[in-house]
């Protein structure tokens, strides 16, 4: 290298001779790239010891405050999950969703915080706190950097005090442990409560509901069903639901199609489950549970847009292709008085997704 140039300061000419940036500057003085100052490296500032360095007193606050923090991050945990069970929420009340998020939200901050607040008050205040410089090197370390690193943990771990200042060790423990247990409680709160077969089979359809057009909710004649058509269904009295509406939909809404007499093959145990040709069934695929909203007209076949599962509506809606692991459920129904179509009884199968198979 030139005295004082680096491979940046040179730049080629035609005639291969090496001319300098000051060269260059002089012919033409608006398009030089000038170097611009080197800033020496100022090095480490001087070590100050801190107050509890010096002052013996001063360190036992300074564990005194940081366990405090610790058995603070442990107060809100308690109280978060105290708050989730003496907060419910009534849906009837937006008042009570307030309530909870609020005590909810109060504790699992002062949980997070104590823990936080309390880890960097003891780095700064009790940890050693020279400034050191860690030099990159390869991934794995030789046999010797890795006695060293022993060394370092050591050393971390007499300097800390981790192992001597058990009562900063165990409250910090007790703090970690404490704080996962909000999640634990809310997240097992959403698991089913009960069987999911049996809540999966119950739905809003009852003996005598009457078969409703959705979204309008107006009850369906069997003389309204022609061959060929299909409706889209919902039990009686679910557009009127005030909460759990659509919960209660996405397990009741069914297809309702009427085939020619010939075409339907039945079992003779479930003959009566259809009206004069007209079938329904759960519209909520057995796969993943997509709505099953095409209907074929001509060959009786249902299909799912999501995987392509398809159902032979005129077969009990077995599956005639695709992911799906069982036929659609079928809703037993027949006519009321006035010639409305009324279900005979709820599901007898589970609704929808057949994960809970995999239990059996
Ligand atoms: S959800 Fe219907 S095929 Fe996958």
């Amino acid at each position: 290298m030139a005295d004082n140039h680096d491979d940046h300061d040179e730049v080629t000419s035609p005639s291969n001779e090496v001319a300098t940036v000051d060269d260059h500057a002089a012919n033409a003085p608006a398009t030089a790239v000038v170097r611009t100052d080197r800033v020496p490296n100022p090095g480490f500032p001087p070590e100050r010891p801190r107050v509890a360095d010096l002052d013996p007193k001063k360190e036992k606050q300074a564990e005194r405050t940081i366990s405090a923090l610790f058995l603070l991050s442990v107060v809100g945990s308690v109280l978060a999950v105290v708050a989730y069970f003496a907060f419910p929420i009534d849906e009837a009340n937006p008042g009570s969703v307030r309530l909870n998020n609020l005590f909810l939200g109060l504790g699992i901050t002062l949980a997070l915080l104590g823990v936080g607040i309390g880890a960097v008050h003891w780095s700064k205040a009790l940890m050693h706190s020279h400034e050191e410089v860690e030099l990159r090197h390869p991934t794995r370390g030789s046999d010797e950097a890795r006695t060293k690193a022993v060394e370092v943990f050591s050393q971390a771990n007499k300097e800390s005090g981790f192992t001597r200042r058990s009562l900063v060790r165990n409250t910090l423990i007790g703090a970690v442990a404490a704080t996962p247990i909000p999640a634990v409680v809310m997240f097992r709160d959403l698991a089913p409560q009960g069987d999911p077969v049996a809540l999966l089979k119950q739905t809003m359809w009852d003996e005598g509901v009457r078969l409703c057009r959705d979204p309008s909710g107006t009850p369906i004649r069997a003389a309204d069903v022609t061959i060929g058509s299909a409706f889209h269904v919902i039990p009686e009295g679910l557009a009127e639901l005030e909460y759990h509406r659509i919960e209660e939909k996405a397990k009741a809404v069914v297809l309702l199609m009427r085939l020619p007499l010939e075409d339907l093959n039945e079992d003779p145990e479930k003959a009566d489950w259809s009206y004069d040709g007209i079938v329904a069934y759960s519209k909520i695929c057995t796969h993943v549970g997509c709505p099953v909203a095409l209907y074929e007209q001509l060959t009786h076949h249902l299909l799912c847009p999501c995987h392509q599962s398809q159902f032979d509506v005129a077969n009990h809606a077995e599956v005639i292709f695709g992911p799906a692991a069982r036929p659609l459920p079928q809703l037993p129904i027949t006519v009321d008085d006035e010639g409305f179509l009324v279900a005979k009884s709820d599901f007898l199968d589970p609704v929808g997704p057949s994960f809970w198979e995999i239990n059996r």
